[in-house]
């Protein structure tokens, strides 16, 4: 049987295998972010804007594998629903509008953010803290499009196909849900990110929503929606976006076949402050972040700032919502100058705390090992 390294995953996989150290070119309308690849745009929020409970667009992440579609024409654009269903339809965006309108607040999450902290490193877009947004999606609810359409028995999955202008032999943008995910009452075809059109970079004009999930999940542009009966097999659903059902030992090699495609984000805190490296002129130091578990909810973050030998509950934000992430912070007093490490550590209503170390996987995805900053306090 086939076995799969982190160098075979990159020369199976339409990215390059290293990407580029971050660029200084300025995307218009997205000034400050970090550009981690101005080919296939991948655009990351600098630590300093995590300090907002919903994000703005300008600071929300891009993640594109291919070109942003051109010229996309509202009028123009169709969404065609087929496969198992007993009346196919095409929707127009004004079809879309006249639905009943739903809003999900959703803290969206690249399955690769934190990917460069993995040990040993892995190929891919080299995230650090900040392919992670939160926003708030408005549109149809895919369950009400699915119901209109007369669901057969026999589909099992939906199929998501993007618009992306596809470079050279590159398979299309297409991945699929589960049914249950697809017929939950937050699931969207969002039209709308806080309260105003979809811009280009986040799908214009209409993208799934798939919360809790990782943002592969949320396809853009989106053109085709179809009820199969079994899960979809193109390179986004397999090779790409999968887990090892075993534990892998950093740099070893996984079974393609003994893999499963990742669905739900892990538990995750975040330090946006101090940032990594600053000085503090005071003792007294503010530490925030913020903290996030798909489809489950913070109940905790602690801080350390001993290397982890005793934990300090940090104030959650006030602002709670299902799916959406909680701003969090803690007074700290350092004892005396000098240099220290602070650590945060979130805990769900799962039960699931996060690891000390993630579980390394050859394409890095769902890095949530306990987040550190490294601080030097001057007085
Ligand atoms: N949809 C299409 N059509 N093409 C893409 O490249 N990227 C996915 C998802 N949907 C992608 C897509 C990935 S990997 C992520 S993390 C999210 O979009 C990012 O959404 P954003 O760019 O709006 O932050």
């Amino acid at each position: 049987m086939a076995r799969t390294s982190a160098g075979a995953v990159a020369a199976m996989l339409p990215w390059p295998s290293w990407a580029a150290e971050a660029s200084s070119i300025e995307i218009p309308g997205k000034a400050g972010m970090i550009v981690r690849s101005d080919r296939f745009l991948d655009l990351e929020m600098p630590a300093e804007f995590f300090d907002s409970w919903i994000t703005p667009e300008p600071h929300f992440f891009v993640r594109n594998h291919m070109h942003e579609p051109d010229a996309l024409n509202a009028g123009e654009w169709r969404l065609n629903i087929g496969g198992e269903l007993e009346n196919p339809l095409t929707l127009s965006l004004t079809d879309l509008a006249k639905m009943e309108q739903h809003t999900v607040t959703n803290t969206l999450e690249c399955a690769g953010n934190g990917r460069s902290f993995q040990q040993p490193r892995v190929p891919g877009v080299q995230w650090q803290r900040g392919a992670v947004g939160t926003a708030r999606f408005t549109g149809p609810r895919l369950h009400d499009l699915l119901q209109r359409s007369g669901m057969k028995a026999a589909g099992k999955h939906v199929m998501f196909r993007g618009l992306d202008e596809i470079p050279g032999k590159v398979p299309a943008f297409i991945r699929s849900i589960p049914i249950e995910k697809a017929m939950d009452a937050d699931t969207l075809i969002a039209t709308h990110m806080n309260g105003a059109p979809l811009t280009r970079h986040h799908g214009f004009p209409a993208r799934a929503l798939v919360p809790g999930w990782i943002g592969a999940a949320s396809c853009k542009w989106i053109t085709e929606i179809k009820v199969l009966e079994k899960e979809f097999e193109g390179n986004f659903m397999k090779p790409g976006y999968r887990m090892p059902n075993q534990p892998v030992s950093p740099g070893g090699d996984v079974n393609p076949d003994d893999t499963h495609p990742i669905t739900a984000l892990g538990v995750k805190s975040i330090i946006a402050r101090p940032g990594d490296g600053s000085a503090s002129k005071s003792s007294r130091v503010r530490i925030e972040g913020a903290a996030w578990a798909g489809e489950a909810n913070i109940v905790r973050v602690e801080i350390s700032t001993d290397l982890g030998a005793t934990w300090h509950p940090a104030r959650l934000g006030h602002q709670q919502v299902r799916y959406a992430w909680r701003l969090w912070n803690f007074d700290w007093s350092a004892p005396k100058a000098g240099e220290y490490t602070i650590m945060s550590r979130a805990t769900d209503d799962q039960g699931r705390t996060q690891p000390q170390t993630a579980a390394w996987n050859p394409s890095g995805y769902l890095y949530n090992a306990i987040d550190q900053v490294k601080i030097h306090v001057l007085a």
